[in-house]
């Protein structure tokens, strides 16, 4: 089959090429891609993490038809439109016991410890598979697995309640425009930090510059400020985001995308009763819900390249001039 990959970490040595059909195991199910998704981790993949198997495929985040199924599989059919949860769990440690998949002690990611997704079929064993609901397009099918999981996982997470302030920094980007949306289903007044104008259309209630965040924030929430702020964005923003918490608020993060070692002002901390959390994708159940209530969540898409350009969408997710989504669409 044609995928991208690389033997060297390296983007400079990724490659369109061909690689070995993958072997079926009998509880395996063969997904033919339709599409995948280009994050920051897959660029991480590519040039930094541990990965295997080497050559690798790489590519977390994907969607795409049953082609075939190994002998035990009872559950698909070829025709099967899919989404797969990246996680991989044991199902038996104390973390997957109490619902934490996510945080499994023996697990791993689909696309970094197994091949992923930048390929024109993936082997990947049923339990991680999940059937579309009806009306499911190849864009939100193909931001489920990391985008909008995190998203939904980061704020079931922060206990976002109805009425409360959820203020989400980097709202254009994959998680940011899910985060925008979700933090709506929740019923929360959200503020979206951004440096772009269409946060609205996804039901952002107000838009704000990064220069001006703490003062708008202030206005919006009548001194009040958020009461959870999801800020993945690391250093550079670190402080912002610290400012914008108001009392009994949460400070969520679960990416460090401009840098991370940061410093926190103990007294600001505590003085507020604010948390800082960690959080990392999502669990299961988290993924089963979100097939449901994401149906119609909206996917701002800026470029779509065949996977024979994969080494250029890559490349483009780092660019000043994104707007949106990066797709890869496999033929
Ligand atoms: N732990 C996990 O499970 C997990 C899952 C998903 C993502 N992450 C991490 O979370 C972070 C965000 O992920 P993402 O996929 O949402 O990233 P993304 O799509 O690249 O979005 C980042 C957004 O940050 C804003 N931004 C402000 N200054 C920027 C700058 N100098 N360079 C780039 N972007 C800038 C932009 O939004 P505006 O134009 O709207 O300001 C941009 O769209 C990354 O570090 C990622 O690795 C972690
Ligand atoms: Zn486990």
């Amino acid at each position: 089959m044609k995928a991208l990959v690389f033997q060297k970490s390296g983007i400079e040595n990724l490659r369109y090429t061909y690689y070995d059909d993958p072997q079926l195991g009998k509880h395996e199910v063969l997904v033919k891609v339709r599409m995948a998704g280009v994050d920051p981790v897959d660029l991480m993949t590519v040039n930094s993490l541990k990965v295997k198997p080497i050559p690798h495929i790489p590519g977390t985040e994907f969607a795409g038809e049953v082609e075939k199924v190994g002998d035990q599989v009872r559950d698909f059919t070829p025709g099967d439109k899919v989404t797969v949860y990246g996680k991989i769990y044991d199902g038996t440690c104390d973390m997957c016991m109490a619902g934490y998949e996510t945080v499994c002690r023996n697990g791993g990611r689909v696309g970094i410890d197994t091949n992923g997704g930048y390929a024109e079929y993936v082997a990947i064993d049923e339990k991680y598979v999940h059937k579309l609901p009806e009306g499911y397009g190849w864009e939100l099918a193909s931001s489920l697995s990391i985008s909008a999981l995190t998203a939904y996982h980061a704020l079931k997470e922060a206990a976002l309640k109805p009425g409360q302030t959820l203020v989400v920094f980097g709202a254009s980007g994959n998680t940011g425009m899910f985060l925008v949306q979700l933090g709506k289903k929740f019923g929360a007044k959200v503020i979206a930090v951004t440096t772009k104008s269409w946060l609205g259309e996804m039901g952002a209630d107000l838009s704000v510059s990064y220069d001006e965040v703490e003062e708008k924030v202030g206005e919006f929430t009548h001194g009040r400020m958020g009461d959870v702020v999801v800020n993945s964005l690391g250093k550079a923003f670190w402080e912002k985001g610290m400012k914008v918490v108001g009392v009994r608020g949460k400070v969520v993060t679960f990416g460090t995308l401009l840098g991370s070692e940061a410093t926190v002002n103990l007294y600001q901390l505590y003085s507020k009763h604010v948390s800082i959390m960690g959080v990392n994708r999502g669990n299961r159940s988290d993924f089963v819900e979100l097939l449901d209530l994401c149906k119609d969540c909206k996917v701002k898409v800026w470029k779509k390249f065949p996977l024979e350009e994969g080494v250029s969408a890559l490349r483009s997710i780092g660019s000043g001039e994104r707007d949106g989504r990066v797709m890869i669409e496999v033929e």
